[in-house]
């Protein structure tokens, strides 16, 4: 290794559902070496299987960090703190990576940090653009969640709304399964949605009334299952004529879908004053959703000082090592380290969240 890398070197793993990947960051949160590898075994079932991504995690941890370092040009006991993902997520996947962080950081005597997934995501934008930095309005959509938060400070989160339901990745990935386009949904019905209009079936706007105002507990709160019914009920309708309409049924669920997301942020800027937006998670990948997050901040009659939207690359959009190792860097930066009771979480509280302060009732969990 050479001198003019910058300490401490962190080694990010993430295996919480069906992307493999590690990554090595430098001292200045460079990324040195990264490798994302996923599962192509669960493509015939139509979404993940559990138990095969947990095994396929096993099969490629090890070849996958070896990339990695490769590709950073250190060696692994060169490492000085490790990051994994340590949930939310599949458990058996989640314990993979956390075994595998365990044993290394006891046999190199190194330190470790649990990392929350979706702490991981609100990184992401960070490793490329660094005004990426509290405060700001996030927006994490991926396939399990769905949450608007105001980051007054890294670790210091308000959580402003959340679903009650589906997350808006399962929902792209529950519809597309309806009109018969392959696993992942969200980049199949974006890919259609182009060749859609969605103005030829008007689909509703769960939780999103004009009227709305901030004490109603469902003013930044999102449904996404009433949605998914109404594109049931709607291909149903369509019967036969459903093969050629499915464009434009794949267009009106992006534009219904986006519509929701793109309004509940823009009611947090207004709120709170703040007109940085943050976009993470796997939906934050969608260019209808990047394109109609900047126009509308853009055209918002507001007096939110500067405004921007900030989102990774696809490839730090999707699930990856390299906004695990951030998240670790800033925990472990923190004072953070994870010991060796540490277990793997399916249902991690996210760290620094603080709920119910809107209505006045604010806890931590
Ligand atoms: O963050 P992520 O990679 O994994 C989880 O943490 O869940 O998010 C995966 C989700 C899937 O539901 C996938 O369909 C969705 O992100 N997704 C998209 C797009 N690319 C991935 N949704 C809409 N549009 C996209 N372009
Ligand atoms: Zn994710």
């Amino acid at each position: 290794m050479t001198s003019a890398i910058s300490r401490p070197l962190v080694l990010g793993l993430e295996t919480s559902c069906d992307e493999t990947s590690a990554a090595v960051l430098d001292g200045d949160n460079r990324i040195l070496g990264h490798v994302i590898l996923s599962q192509d075994v669960h493509e015939v079932y139509g979404g993940v299987v559990p138990e095969l991504a947990a095994r396929a995690h096993l099969q490629r941890v090890d070849g996958v960090v070896d990339e990695a370092l490769a590709k950073a040009e250190v060696t692994l006991d060169e490492i000085d703190v490790f990051g994994v993902t340590a949930g939310p997520g599949l458990i058996g996947a989640l314990l993979v990576g956390v075994c595998w962080t365990k044993a290394t950081a006891w046999a190199l005597d190194r330190p470790w940090v649990a990392v929350h997934h979706m702490e991981g995501h609100l990184f992401g934008p960070v490793l490329e653009e660094a005004e990426a930095e509290p405060p700001f309005i996030a927006l994490l959509v991926s396939g399990g969640h769905t949450l608007l938060l105001h980051a007054t400070a890294w670790g210091e989160y308000e959580l402003l709304g959340q679903t009650r339901d589906d997350a808006a990745g399962e929902a792209f990935d529950k519809v597309a399964k309806l009109l018969g386009l392959p696993y992942p949904g969200g980049p199949s019905i974006q890919r259609l949605a182009t060749e859609g209009d969605p103005t030829r079936h008007r689909l509703p706007r769960p939780m999103l009334r004009r009227n709305q105002t901030v004490d109603d507990p469902a003013y930044y709160d999102f449904s996404f299952s009433g949605l998914k019914t109404a594109v049931v009920e709607l291909t149903r309708d369509l019967g036969d004529c459903v093969g050629a309409e499915v464009p434009h049924v794949a267009a009106a669920f992006q534009e219904a879908a986006v519509d929701v997301l793109v309004s509940k942020t823009l009611r947090a800027v207004r709120e709170t004053g703040c007109g940085r937006i943050v976009l993470g998670g796997g939906v934050s990948a969608n260019t209808w959703l990047r394109h109609e997050m900047g126009r509308r901040l853009e055209e918002l009659d507001a007096d939110v000082g500067l405004r921007a939207v900030h989102h990774a690359s696809l490839r730090l959009s999707l699930d990856n090592g390299a906004m695990i190792a951030r998240a670790a860097r800033f925990r472990f930066d923190q004072g953070e380290q994870a010991g060796f009771d540490q277990n793997a979480s399916a249902s991690l509280p996210f760290p620094g969240l603080r709920t119910g302060s809107r209505t006045g009732t604010s806890s931590r969990t």
